[in-house]
């Protein structure tokens, strides 16, 4: 198993590109299902989800014509297999977003139960719940949800919980349902509202998504998909605080700055300098980090998916800052880790107290889950001596060559096999 090295100390400076986002991009590849042809998607990550996502695909039954450049072509006229098997699912969560494409194009499915992960339980509940109401006869056997419908037909539906993918099964789903379908307390996230921008390309009749209320006119059929998938949000922050952690000065090219407000107002409330220009950020040290409180929210709030990231830069901060999770019940994993390397963290349920101190140490690091590991390579860059984090196969799930990346900006980071 890989692992990456870092040596701490190192002023990050220079330009980095941003890969376009992976919770955009598995959506999307499931929403081909709900099309006959080829699909061209491009801006596509090279990250482990995602061939992890082409690889169900192919086992459905879709062709990839061809995958090179960021670019892929997917052929979906022969997609008649409605079971995506254990041993993917069970690998990545979002594979359950084949769910709604399969039984709207098969009126039948069989999809593993992802079952827990390392950031808690994290429930299917509403996406089956939704599909119920649907019309969808759905049982749960041998660890499989398996759904049948003869036809799925337009509910409404109110999410006691914003969930994404939720949002996002439930409104592919919907688009070739019967009727007209209502989706309240829908999530806002920018992936769902490119997700029905780009399948109201492919005609169908979506409203209302980067609101809390989204509407579907059912339609019988899509025309295949053709798009290009936007820069990743996570990845923007996290070299937005790699920058600042190692005190340096970095240009992050190729960002939607809009989509990390709430991280460029957080570091600038940390005294670190933020300069936003169109589609590029520059994050810029101007001394010492000032502690500030952070609380996870849905979309537009501040991202869960940097929490963990946002704690690594908060532990060398001057006094204390409080970090709440609203979002998972048990995403503190990363806590134990920078404690090892010196960090101050206490908790209390949901909430990190976290004092400051003066420098963290290089250590033996376990990465737990994706964003855990990211925020332990960012407090490597930080730490004094040398770090050596094992179990990288997560942060392959969600970021380009991270430790390139690094490098480029004058990091001493490498990945031995
Ligand atoms: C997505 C993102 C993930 C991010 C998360 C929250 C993708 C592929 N992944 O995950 O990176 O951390 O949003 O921004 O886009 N819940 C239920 N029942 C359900 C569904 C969810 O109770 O049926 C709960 C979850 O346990 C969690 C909360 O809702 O507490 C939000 O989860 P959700 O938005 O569904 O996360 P994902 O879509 O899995």
């Amino acid at each position: 198993m890989d692992k990456i090295i870092v040596e701490g100390g190192k002023q990050l400076k220079g330009a980095v590109r941003i890969s376009g986002a992976k919770n955009a991009v598995l959506p999307v590849l499931a929403a081909t299902l709900l099309t006959r042809g080829r699909n061209i998607i491009q801006g596509v990550p090279k990250v482990r989800d995602v061939a992890t996502m082409i690889k169900l695909l192919e086992d459905l039954g879709v062709e990839v014509e061809s995958y090179h450049n960021e670019k892929i072509i997917l052929d979906t006229s022969r997609a008649d297999n409605p079971e995506a098997p254990y041993d993917l699912v069970s690998t990545m969560r979002a594979s359950c977003l084949v769910l709604g494409p399969l039984l709207a194009r098969l009126g039948e499915a069989r999809v593993s139960l992802p079952g827990g992960c390392a950031i808690g339980e994290r429930p299917i509940d509403l996406h089956i719940k939704g599909l119920e109401a649907m019309g969808a006869k759905i049982t749960l056997e041998h660890g499989y949800v398996q759904g049948k419908a003869d036809y799925l037909k337009g509910i409404k539906f109110y999410f006691d919980t914003v969930s994404v993918t939720g949002t996002a099964n439930l409104l592919m789903a919907a688009v070739l349902a019967e009727g007209e379908t209502i989706l309240e307390n829908a999530a806002k996230e920018p992936e769902v509202v490119f997700l029905a921008d780009i399948l109201n390309l492919a005609g169908a009749k979506i409203s209302g998504h980067g609101t809390d209320i989204i509407a579907i006119e059912g339609t019988t059929s899509l025309k295949p998909i053709e798009c290009t998938i936007f820069p990743d949000r996570i990845e923007t922050g996290t070299f937005m605080i790699a920058a600042a952690i190692t005190q340096g000065d970095v240009t992050i090219e190729n960002c939607i700055p809009k989509h990390v407000e709430p991280i460029s107002l957080k570091l600038q409330e940390a005294q670190v300098g933020v300069e936003i220009s169109k589609n590029k950020i520059r994050v810029k040290s101007k001394g010492p980090i000032s502690c500030v409180n952070a609380k996870t929210h849905p979309y537009p709030g501040f991202p869960t998916d940097i929490q963990a990231q946002f704690m690594a830069l908060m532990t060398l901060a001057q006094g204390q800052s409080i970090i709440v999770e609203t979002v998972f019940e048990n995403r503190f994993m990363h806590v134990s880790e920078l404690k090892r390397m010196g960090a101050d963290i206490s908790l209390d349920g949901h909430t990190a107290i976290i004092n400051g101190v003066k420098s963290l140490s290089g250590a033996p690091l376990m990465a737990t889950d994706l964003r855990a590991s990211a925020s332990l390579v960012l407090a490597a860059l930080a730490a004094k001596g040398s770090s050596i984090i094992s179990r990288v196969y997560h942060i392959d799930r969600g970021y380009v060559g991270i430790e390139k990346k690094l490098s480029k900006l004058g990091a001493q980071i490498r990945r031995i096999k």
